[in-house]
């Protein structure tokens, strides 16, 4: 038979190493459930001689006592337990710095030709746009570029193959904007077809062009910007002033140089390669080529379905590559291509 001292000594020793609420209610059972230890031997007063009921009774009522404060410790002690493990797995440290939320930004370039076209059409220039994949005809023959042209040749343009893996020489990805030239004065006879008088046309074409080039100043595939001015009295005169007003504008500088250099191009006549150079800042007195121009080849008109003989105009094809790579200090072309965040992330 067991002492109470010894029940009471394994309950303890039992409780404490019980690790799960619902064990400990099992083992509690062993002691003061209607079969446990304890209950029996209260059961068993009855038998006891009157004399010795009373201090029995207190005996047994004490161990019971101390096996319930046992009990409740150890219920409390597992709680506990568990709700720090939980507040461990769960754990919140409220004075991290908050994670934020990046946010993209625009691409150097894309906001060089949105601050293009912002300033030309301040000045009444349209925006207009065309294909990248060209015809032979509108890349080529309609700007006044004969047959044997070297920016003809496979080593400057990208032709594109026919299914059989042949070249088809009469489709291209467009080597300049000059294309949209002649699809816009086309677009705008037809327009006005029935009209007295044609409106000036007044546009500028941003977009993407293509040749077999790679360097730090050469890319596959880069931007121009085509300008193109149309009227009955249009002239060298207007080119340059809309370029340096623009140019002034863009830079948000009055310290600029233009300077036109004789040149030749078959859609142009005149024509003229436009250099320019700040006269102060890091890139004082340097003279950079940003473009070429000239005045509308009359062929290229009679392309367009313009008279010659009553209009004239002006075209130039500018480079915002160029021009974004003066206006942020940029020394290589190829960073605005390679997608590089580390670069890119400098102009959000
Ligand atoms: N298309 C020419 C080029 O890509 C630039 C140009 C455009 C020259 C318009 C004259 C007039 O080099």
């Amino acid at each position: 038979m067991n002492t109470l001292d010894e029940i009471v000594a394994r309950a303890l020793a039992e409780f404490v190493a019980i690790g799960e609420p619902a064990k400990l209610e099992e083992a509690k059972a062993q002691y003061l459930g209607k079969a446990g230890l304890l209950t029996e031997q209260l059961k068993n007063l009855g038998k006891l001689p009157p004399e010795e009921k009373k201090t029995a009774g207190a005996a047994i009522n004490a161990a019971k006592n101390q096996v319930e404060e046992a009990l409740n410790a150890r219920r409390e002690a597992l709680k506990r337990a568990a709700l720090e493990a939980q507040l461990s797995a769960e754990a919140l440290d409220v004075t991290l710095p908050g994670r934020g939320r990046s946010r993209g930004g625009l691409h150097p370039v894309t906001r060089s030709l949105d601050r293009i076209e912002q300033l030309f059409r301040t000045i009444g220039f349209e925006v207009a746009d065309g294909p990248e994949i060209e015809g032979d005809w509108h890349n080529f023959t309609a700007l006044n570029t004969p047959e044997k042209h070297p920016a003809r040749s496979m080593h400057d343009t990208f032709y594109i193959q026919a299914e059989d893996g042949s070249v088809q020489e009469d489709v291209l990805l467009r080597t300049h904007t000059s294309p949209v030239q002649v699809r816009y004065m086309q677009a705008h006879v037809e327009k006005y077809k029935h009209e007295a008088t044609m409106p000036e046309i007044r546009i500028i074409a941003p977009g993407r062009v293509y040749r077999v080039d790679s360097d730090a100043t050469h890319s596959p595939m880069f931007h121009q910007v085509e300008g193109l001015w149309i009227g009955e009295k249009v002239s060298f005169a207007d080119l340059r002033g809309v370029l340096a007003d623009f140019l002034r504008c863009f830079f948000e500088s009055d310290d600029l140089n233009l300077r036109f250099r004789p040149s030749f191009f078959p859609f142009t006549e005149p024509s003229a390669e436009i250099d320019m150079a700040f006269m102060s800042g890091p890139n004082k007195g340097r003279w950079l080529e940003i473009g070429g121009c000239g005045m509308v080849h009359p062929n290229v008109l009679r392309h367009g379905g313009i008279d010659p003989e009553k209009y004239i105009g002006f075209a130039f094809g500018m480079g915002p590559d160029r021009l974004t790579m003066l206006r942020y200090g940029i020394d290589d072309l190829r960073l605005f291509f390679d997608g590089d965040l580390r670069f890119l992330s400098q102009f959000k």
